[in-house]
């Protein structure tokens, strides 16, 4: 049995911080961020409301679009580097804001690469006939641990996030290969210090401003190009794809730059490369299952689409899958 996404839904906030404003705040310039990232603007998500309200919005998409009963769900899978709280999952704070009685839930932590490692998990649990409808979101509140007086990562990131249904397919669409890779080597290039185990909150860790991201940007940009380039390039050979055979690639957008050399390596026309980088800068997790909402007019049945990521671990890696439906 394959699982095929069968409803995708998208949410940003309505706020937008703009590269002109962020020239207000740091020593920065609307040309440097456009030439060396591809960002214009990015949404904030007010105070009070969180990464699982950014989920539910999506999912209430979803379950008009699919006219389905939210009682009908049976799993809830949350990737993101931002959740409400340490604990309880997010997941689970989705599932209870949405009434989703019948469902069990986690979140799956991959930065950049969350949504393609929740996208094959929540895959396995249609493909095993153990569930027939499984929500795989991803979702990101970057404002929440973005310092806004740091230059190197306050003009990259932005909020927003987006779901997907994963459904039992009834021909060969659907989720057809994955390759999903990993390298602790990354934590020294892109982490947030302080507020997991090791370096738990204190006055101190706040003071000295560790609850941020950091990120040296030149090191994970120069892993980012070649790894998601390699990675993508592996999927199609191994299902035997030319850039001819593939419809759309729907690229983690993380900045222009590494999605132009992912194309360029998978020898792709321009008009099949996603992108949405310009609006919303990098969401994290959030920013493939934004691309399937912003694009999925253009999607038609069958169609063959990879997506590929690269993010914080490092983690990276792409799908290869087949487009299930023509949207209405
Ligand atoms: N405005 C103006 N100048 C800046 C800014 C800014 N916002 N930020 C950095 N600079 C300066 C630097 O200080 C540096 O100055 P110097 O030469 O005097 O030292 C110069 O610009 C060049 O800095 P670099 O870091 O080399 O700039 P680069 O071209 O590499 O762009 C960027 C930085 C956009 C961060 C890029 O490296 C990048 O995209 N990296 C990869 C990001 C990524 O893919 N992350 C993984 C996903 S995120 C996740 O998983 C959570």
């Amino acid at each position: 049995m394959r699982a095929a996404i069968t409803a995708v839904g998208g949410y940003v906030p309505e706020k937008i911080l703009t590269n002109k404003e962020l020239e207000n705040m740091v020593d920065t310039s609307d040309e440097w961020i456009q030439s060396r990232t591809g960002i214009k603007e990015r949404r904030i998500l007010e105070d009070g409301k969180a990464t699982s309200d950014i989920c539910v919005e999506a999912i209430k998409q979803i379950l008009e679009k699919r006219k389905i009963n939210v009682q009908e769900i049976d799993l809830i899978i949350v990737a993101t580097v931002t959740p409400d709280h340490v604990f309880p999952a997010t997941a689970n704070i989705v599932s209870h804001k949405i009434g989703a009685i019948n469902s069990w839930g986690f979140d799956m932590s991959a930065a950049c690469s969350g949504f393609l490692y929740a996208l094959d998990t929540g895959a396995k649990f249609i493909e095993s006939g153990k569930h027939k409808k499984v929500i795989v979101c991803g979702a990101d509140k970057m404002s929440a641990i973005v310092d806004y007086q740091d230059r190197n990562t306050c003009v990259i990131f932005g909020d927003g996030g987006g779901a997907v249904l994963l459904e039992s397919s009834e021909d060969e669409d659907g989720i057809i290969d994955s390759i999903l890779k990993s390298d602790g080597i990354g934590l020294d290039y892109l982490h947030q210090k302080a507020g997991g185990s090791l370096h738990p909150p204190t006055h101190e860790t706040i003071d000295k401003r560790m609850h941020y991201v950091f990120q040296e940007g030149k090191t994970v940009f120069k892993f980012a190009v070649t790894n998601m380039a390699e990675v993508s390039r592996e999927i199609m050979d191994r299902n035997n794809l030319t850039g001819d055979d593939i419809d759309f690639l729907c690229a983690h957008q993380a900045n222009l730059r590494i999605i132009d050399a992912t194309a360029k390596r998978m020898e792709l026309d321009e008009h099949k490369v996603l992108i949405n980088i310009k609006k919303y800068g990098n969401t994290t997790a959030g920013t493939i299952p934004l691309l399937f909402s912003d694009f999925e007019s253009k999607f038609k049945k069958g169609d063959n689409i990879v997506l590929a990521a690269f993010g914080g671990g490092f983690t990276w890696g792409a799908i290869y899958l087949k487009w299930a439906y023509n949207s209405q």
